[in-house]
């Protein structure tokens, strides 16, 4: 656990992800923080602990750093890094919330977090509403008197929809329930949820914040003062009790790849934005690609939404090819962008998300269609992907 360092909070964005919680080592003066790579700490006496730590599932140098630097880019009192973006999901939820209670989620969620909720939380008295959370109608009138989270995802993988943040959070105050927003197709770098009213921020870092395709991991942040609905109990102590009881914590070095991930996050977003604009220009003129969806684009159905509350429109593409069979002929040619799940990395990504990453959703509500293809655009000559792309829709 930690907490936001005063010192940086006036900062711009790159510069609090390049010092914040980063001070140099004091021994040596080492400008990058060191790979702690321990599992114990000798105390000078029982219970005279230095610094506070312990044993290295409650608390690590390293991770403390990254911690520290995580709050501090998305505008958080605290922050707690996990093994994974699922684990993370998973203690949020199981820290908020008690059996019997309700859950509303985007109705194109990522297929793992629909996953986590709809079979492995329901089994502890959860329930959950899927919902087109563009429709704020719809997320009124789905609401129960046990709703106690409102899960956002925006924009959504892999159909790239887009969710009012600032509304969503008036209409889960309003009943008592906490905004959730995963921000990692954003960014904390094109979007700043808890600035707009979200109670908690998470991420699979996996993505952007690491940004290598090296690493895989999850933080949770928390805005000032977030409190368990229905109690007096801090959102914060919550998480933090609960990722120290459960355990699924990163090692020093998983937390080390991150920081460094971070630091850069800023100039990579901008590139992985100027060449995600490139693509959307060539698919959309493209005969065999029938529908482009980019939050970017006029014609996108929530692009007022995406332009009021991100900064640009980030790196992830969808498109439709009319059939399953183009669509795996397209993810089959691509020489450049590899076949593969994941995406925020420097390298080019595509994949089918019907078959791969959305195959746990297939037959519920939040099956995608049959001949929809999603890139991740990384940071390579944008020439060169358009290229590439070209030859495998010819
Ligand atoms: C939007 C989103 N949230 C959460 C996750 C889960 O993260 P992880 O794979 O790190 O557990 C993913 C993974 O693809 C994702 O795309």
């Amino acid at each position: 656990m930690t907490q936001n360092q005063n010192e940086w909070q006036t900062a711009g964005f790159a510069t609090r992800a390049i010092h914040a919680g980063q001070e140099p080592d004091p021994q040596t003066g080492a400008v990058v923080v060191p790979i702690y790579q321990v599992s114990t700490y000798k105390q000078d006496g029982v219970g005279n602990l230095r610094n506070g730590y312990e044993y290295s599932r409650s608390g690590n140098p390293t991770r403390t750093a990254y911690e520290e630097a995580l709050a501090a880019v998305e505008g958080a009192a605290d922050a707690f890094a996990f093994a994974t973006g699922l684990a993370a999901e998973d203690v949020i939820l199981r820290s908020v919330l008690n059996p019997g209670d309700h859950v509303l989620v985007p109705n194109d969620a990522y297929g793992g977090t629909y996953r986590l909720i709809n079979r492995v939380h329901t089994r502890w008295g959860i329930t959950n509403t899927p919902v087109d959370l563009s429709d704020l109608d719809a997320v009124r009138a789905a609401l129960t008197p046990t709703t106690r989270v409102i899960w956002v995802e925006t924009p959504t993988n892999p159909l790239l929809n887009i969710a009012d943040i600032e509304a969503l959070a008036a209409i889960a105050h309003e009943a008592g329930a906490l905004l959730v927003v995963d921000n990692t197709f954003a960014t904390p770098y094109l979007q700043q949820p808890i600035a707009l009213g979200a109670d908690i921020v998470v991420h699979s870092t996996t993505k952007y914040i690491g940004g290598h395709s090296d690493v895989v991991g999850g933080a949770a942040m928390i805005a000032a003062g977030a409190k368990v609905p229905g109690s007096d109990e801090s959102v914060a102590e919550a998480i933090g009790f609960l990722a120290n009881a459960a355990g699924a914590v990163p090692g020093p070095f998983d937390a080390w790849l991150a920081l460094r991930g971070l630091k850069t996050l800023a100039v990579r977003v901008n590139q992985h934005c100027d060449n995600a604009e490139r693509v959307v220009e060539f698919l959309q003129d493209h005969p065999e690609v029938t529908e482009v969806l980019y939050p970017g684009l006029e014609s996108h159905p929530h692009h007022a939404v995406a332009a009021k509350q991100m900064r640009r429109f980030g790196g992830m593409i969808s498109f439709r090819t009319g059939s399953k069979e183009s669509a795996l002929q397209v993810v089959a040619k691509t020489k450049v962008f590899a076949l593969a799940e994941s995406l925020g990395g420097v390298e080019s990504l595509i994949e089918h998300p019907g078959l791969m990453t959305h195959a746990s959703v297939a037959g519920s509500a939040l099956e995608v269609p049959e001949d929809l293809v999603r890139v991740s655009v990384g940071i390579e000559d944008a020439d060169d992907l358009i290229e590439d792309l070209k030859q495998a829709l010819s």
